[in-house]
């Protein structure tokens, strides 16, 4: 008779994942991995490990309930959901997943752009509601066009490959792009101030961090072009939303197509409702490869780590 098994890890899965993902974790001996909210998973003195996507917030508070939690793991890239001060603080390692969901991201920022400039969403909403106006949605080519993408991290790589498939200029601003790298990838850059002077369409691309929030505000958006497309689908409050009202209403900003919000669920009328903005909730991430990626990711990594050996991601 088989011995029953002894778990030696337990595992708390806060968020929604793929399960295809989590089997290094659910296939593991000695692990034993509960699926549930937080405020559904029972004592959690009793946890390892805590794996998250974006609806958990790990506080110091929740730091302070999981005294035996080793490890917490992000399946996905931003950590700005954590208290990554309060995890130091208490010995606890954060990982994430940075590259599983590079292409996903990508496409759909891609696909935003091209709903945004062919005016795709209201026409579409128009033709169910019986109409045919053709008239109404006159549309913008995106060849020709320059691509201003700020911050050129992974996602801004592969979104510039894309866009040079469609003929289109890019021009980029990334303080930590170096000029041999630029010059490999065939890639202009620039100073904040002469991409956004330039660019016709501009799409963000960093975390969100003291540096980066309201990067485009009342002040730097004043400097883009008349008529400038602004494309969000990295952080809510990267590109100010107040000021992106004002110059979406004074008609500066041609039109805005936004995955992320500086509250989510997103409930701002004005902003989700304004006929020029593509709005979509946060779904940039959100296909089969990238989430079986990024779980498979983490798991893999969680097991590793609780076996002793050392965190990557971190
Ligand atoms: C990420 O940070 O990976 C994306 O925003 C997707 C997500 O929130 O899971």
């Amino acid at each position: 008779v088989a011995e029953p098994k002894t778990a030696q890890f337990h595992i708390l899965v806060a968020d929604t994942m793929s399960e295809e993902g989590l089997l290094p974790l659910l296939e593991a001996d000695h692990v034993e991995v509960t699926q549930a909210s937080v405020d559904n998973a029972g004592p959690l003195e009793q946890y390892d490990a805590l794996l998250i996507r974006s609806a958990t917030t790990v506080t110091e508070e929740l730091l302070s309930r999981m005294p035996r939690l080793k490890i917490v793991a992000r399946a996905g890239v931003g950590v700005d959901n954590v208290d990554i001060q309060a995890a130091t603080k208490h010995g606890v390692v954060v990982i994430n997943a940075p590259d599983g969901n590079t292409i996903s991201t990508a496409e759909h920022t891609f696909a935003m752009m091209c709903a945004l400039l062919r005016n795709i969403p209201q026409a579409n909403a128009s033709v169910k509601s019986g109409k045919w106006d053709r008239k109404a949605y006159q549309g913008t080519e995106l060849r020709g066009k320059t691509l201003g993408i700020v911050g050129f991290g992974r996602i801004g790589t592969q979104l510039a490959k894309r866009a040079k498939a469609f003929e289109m200029g890019v021009l980029v601003y990334d303080p930590f792009l170096t000029a041999e790298r630029a010059e490999k990838l065939g890639i202009a850059q620039g100073e904040l101030d002469h991409v956004l002077s330039v660019a016709d369409i501009i799409t963000v691309h960093t975390p969100l961090t003291k540096d980066t929030k309201g990067l485009l505000n009342m002040e730097t958006i004043a400097k883009t072009k008349p008529g400038v497309f602004l494309i969000n689908c990295a952080r809510g409050g990267i590109i100010d939303e107040q000021a992106l009202k004002h110059y979406l209403n004074n008609g500066h900003v041609a039109g805005a197509a936004l995955d992320v919000f500086t509250e989510e669920p997103a409930t701002d009328k004005e902003l989700i409702g304004h006929p020029s903005v593509v709005a979509t909730p946060h779904i940039a991430a959100s296909t089969k490869e990238a989430q079986l990626n990024v779980a498979a990711q983490v798991s893999q990594e969680v097991l590793q780590f609780l076996n002793g050996e050392p965190a990557l991601n971190s």
